[in-house]
């Protein structure tokens, strides 16, 4: 009997501890965990330095309150910032959170400057922004809506499909009362699909024609998970508004919206706020991951990883053309979309010890830490490799 709401759907397992790649769980085995929390934990579990500056922390100040100067949230905005398109940086606690005070921030920038009916964000349809009521209408998803009524207004939504080289119909989907444009640079929940780099340069021209702001949720491709800090920068593009959330607290909660300056004009004292946001504890856990992922070195090798795990993904998809459909993602996001259904291929790999994760249209996603080992990617890749021969 738990006593737990049933709105999860939770596999038979728990887990005693964690190190780095690996979960060892209760009934004593050893998992290689791929999943790291759904791309949370991004220097794995336990890592020294993190649990470090979290022991060093909770001897001193867990928290205060936003009515304070908080130094360690200074220098995590300061950091952000100074590796960054950003010129400000709000923290919460969450992407949900963190996508929503995105919205927050795109409208009241309107009404700062005499625009208050500029208020409509558009999205993409099933895509993902968290489980808020306004995030899940943002999303568009009728599985996520569902129940869930009123309609929380203000949001319209352009297909996937319709990122296409020259997107007449996004052009068209602009009105005078949209205030913003708002997507995940990689839609992770919606199956690990890539927005083209050609195509997030046009959707900033489109913004900087209409006078519009640019939001790219970053919640799960940032912080280095994409091979770079943010996703979108192979693309040169410069977003007005980023929610970020997951691998910047390695393991620990913590959201935020990173904005430029034009973008933050708007939010004046009083305007928004979060009891837990930027609270000493977190903040000084940000820190951490920051100085470690930030670092070119580390994300060089986040790139190696990520060729390395591809290029023989790829080779396995040859060996295994009926089982394997495409290798998507970018850096350690990465998705096996397969022909046969997910799930039954996710409890296999998973009964052979290799955690990974559902996405949409039949992918299985792969998260393994960002300093996740070769020998770790090799044994990953047997397994799949396994698992499909299994298959046949
Ligand atoms: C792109 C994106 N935005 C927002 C969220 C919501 O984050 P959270 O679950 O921390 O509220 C997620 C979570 O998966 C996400 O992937």
């Amino acid at each position: 009997m738990s006593y737990l709401v049933k709105n999860y759907n939770r596999k038979k397992i728990s887990f005693k501890y964690g190190r780095g790649s690996y979960l060892y769980s209760t009934d004593n085995k050893k998992y290689l965990d791929f999943v790291q929390g759904i791309a949370v934990n991004s220097l794995g579990h336990a890592h020294p330095k993190l649990v470090k500056s979290m022991r060093d922390q909770s001897k001193k100040l867990w928290h205060v309150s936003n009515a304070f100067q908080i130094p360690e949230g200074e220098k995590l905005a300061k950091n952000l910032c100074n590796n960054t398109f950003a010129d400000y940086v709000m923290f919460q606690n969450s992407g949900a959170e963190a996508t929503e005070a995105a919205i927050k921030v795109a409208r009241r920038y309107f009404y700062s400057i005499g625009k208050p009916n500029k208020n409509r964000i558009l999205c993409i349809k099933n895509s993902f922004h968290g489980r808020t009521l306004a995030a899940i209408y943002a999303s568009g998803s009728k599985k996520m809506t569902e129940g869930f009524g009123p309609k929380v207004p203000g949001f319209d939504h352009i297909q996937f499909r319709d990122l296409k080289p020259r997107f007449p119909d996004i052009r068209r989907r602009i009105k005078n009362n949209t205030a913003a444009i708002m997507v995940e640079t990689i839609l992770g929940e919606g199956g690990i699909k890539t927005i083209p780099d050609k195509c997030l340069r046009y959707l900033r021209k489109i913004c900087n024609e209409k006078k519009i702001l640019l939001i790219l949720d970053e919640v799960q491709c940032g912080i280095g998970r994409s091979g770079d800090f943010f996703a979108f920068e192979k693309s040169k593009v410069k977003p007005d508004i980023v929610p970020i959330a997951k691998g910047i607290g390695g393991g620990f909660p913590i959201g935020a919206v990173l904005m430029n300056k034009k973008a933050a004009s708007g939010m004046t004292a009083g305007t928004h706020g979060s009891t837990f946001g930027g609270n000493p504890l977190a903040m000084v856990v940000g820190n951490t991951v920051m100085n470690i992922v930030s670092n070119k070195k580390f994300l060089n090798n986040v790139k190696k990883s990520s060729r390395y795990f591809l290029l023989n993904l790829n080779k396995i998809k040859n060996r295994y053309p009926k089982i394997i459909k495409e290798i998507r993602g970018r850096g350690l996001l990465i998705g096996i979309k397969v022909f046969k259904d997910q799930v039954f291929f996710i409890k296999k790999l998973m009964d052979n010890k290799l955690l990974t994760i559902r996405a949409a249209e039949n992918v299985i996603r792969i998260l393994p830490p960002l300093n996740v080992k070769k020998n770790e990617i090799d044994k990953a890749l047997k397994i799949i490799d396994k698992v499909c021969s299994e298959f046949k």
